[in-house]
């Protein structure tokens, strides 16, 4: 098993360059299957949940090769409808391939999706929206059987926002017959991205990014290239780190800074200075954090609950008492036993409430990652503690932050893989 070996409070400066978004690029792999056309994806970040994704895709019999950040995917002949439950379980984003692969052969079985152990993640919205498209559910072998003989346009209210629900349904209604109306839909960037490059295609959908969506189905979705957006949760990720382990000005490029309002906000109120370019921005960190911010995750353009947990890491060097309110996982603040565990001062008030009380100097300790984004936030405390700290179980880092070491060895850092 691999691991990082970090060796912390090394002085950090210098650039460091964002890279194409995961939560966009997953999708565009599932939308591909909506085409028989070929499909061509650059600026697709290698890292572990695409090649999984990837992987599943081809075991349906689609046409999929990538040539490092290229991805080419043609959903010729009609795909399996059977998603292979070992690889299924790998990721969460399995779930999106349901709504091409229902709407395109009238079939699909869905094992338990897997991904990041956040919370419970069912899935009974992405049910209740296919049932109110016409599609008939049964529970079979720890999984679910799907089928129609054609979906219907309706309306689809959503009891909970939800981002790969929204995303998977807008795919499924583009090649359903007549309208359909989501409401309650998701707003992250990455949802009108995608309905954009769908609608170049051919697609007739109308309010994606808004929390009501209109789409009318077509009889076909044409092939079509795209290079994918930058990664906002990276982009976050990085400024946290630059005003958590900043010795410098750190530069971050090749980034869409629009996308983390809420964020700069929040480093502002702690006292990081930041300088804005229309595809880059610079983290001026200061020795003393001013101010302990409190922060309460919400759905876009709320603070994305996939930066909550660098942000709390950069809250054990504030003076005072943060409030970490996660509000849309009920199992994403497990992390802080193990800041504990490296001299944080962080009381679990319920599943859903931390309180951070800083400043404190962390210690480097032998942790394992727990899911992709609380990795991060632990490599980030490993850059930041006194000592070494060693991260077992990286892979969950390596399926969300590409050649994360190198780029990180770039600002400065004393960070190693080692097998
Ligand atoms: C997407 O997950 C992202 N993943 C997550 O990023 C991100 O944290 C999350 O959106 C919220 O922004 C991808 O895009 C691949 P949800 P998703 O459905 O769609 C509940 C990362 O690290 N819910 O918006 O799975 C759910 O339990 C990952 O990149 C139901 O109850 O999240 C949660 O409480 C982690 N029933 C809430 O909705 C359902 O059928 C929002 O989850 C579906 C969801």
């Amino acid at each position: 098993m691999q691991r990082f070996i970090i060796k912390g409070q090394k002085p950090l400066s210098g650039e460091i360059k964002v890279n194409g978004a995961k939560n966009a690029a997953l999708k565009f792999l599932a939308a591909a299957l909506l085409s028989a056309d070929k499909w061509t994806l650059s600026n697709i970040p290698q890292i572990e949940d695409i090649f999984s994704l990837a992987k599943l895709i081809q075991s349906l019999g689609v046409d999929l090769s990538y040539n490092k950040d290229i991805f080419q995917v043609q959903a010729i002949q009609d795909p399996k409808t059977d998603l292979d439950p070992d690889l299924a379980v790998k990721l969460r984003a399995s779930v999106l391939l349901t709504g091409p692969l229902l709407v395109r052969r009238g079939r699909v079985f869905l094992p338990y999706p897997g991904g990041c152990a956040i919370g419970q993640r069912p899935i009974d919205i992405f049910l209740k929206g296919f049932q109110s498209l016409g599609a008939k559910i049964k529970a079979e072998n720890n999984g679910f059987i799907l089928t129609t003989n054609g979906l219907r346009g309706n309306k689809f209210f959503f009891p909970q926002v939800s981002v790969t629900a929204t995303e998977t349904l807008m795919m499924a209604a583009c090649l359903t017959q007549g309208k359909t109306l989501l409401q309650n839909t998701a707003c992250e960037p990455e949802i009108p991205f995608l309905a954009d490059f769908l609608n170049q295609c051919g697609a007739k959908i109308k309010g994606a990014g808004t929390p009501f969506i209109e789409i009318e189905g077509v009889s076909r979705i044409n092939g079509g290239d795209i290079v994918m957006m930058p990664d906002r949760i990276e982009m976050g990720t990085f400024a946290v780190l630059a005003a958590a382990c900043g010795d410098n000005t750190i530069k971050i490029t090749n980034c869409q800074p629009e996308h983390a309002q809420s964020l700069w906000l929040k480093l502002k109120e702690a006292g990081v200075k930041l300088k804005f370019g229309p595809d880059w921005l610079e983290v001026q960190p200061v020795k003393d954090l001013r101010a302990a911010v409190d922060i309460k995750t919400q759905e876009y353009p709320g603070f994305a609950t996939d930066l909550q947990a660098p942000f709390c890491v950069l809250m054990t060097r504030a003076h005072g008492v943060s409030l970490i309110h996660e509000t849309i996982f009920e199992g994403r603040l497990f992390y802080t036993d193990i800041l504990n565990h490296m001299g944080a001062k962080i009381i679990m008030a319920d599943p859903y409430r931390a309180i951070v009380v800083g400043p404190t100097q962390l210690y480097g300790q032998k942790i394992i990652s727990p899911d992709i984004r609380a990795g991060i936030a632990l490599l980030i405390a490993g850059l930041m503690a006194k000592g070494e700290t060693v991260i077992e179980n990286i892979y969950q880092i390596d399926r969300g932050y590409e050649k994360i070491e190198e780029r990180l060895q770039g600002l400065g850092a004393d960070i190693k893989r080692v097998t």
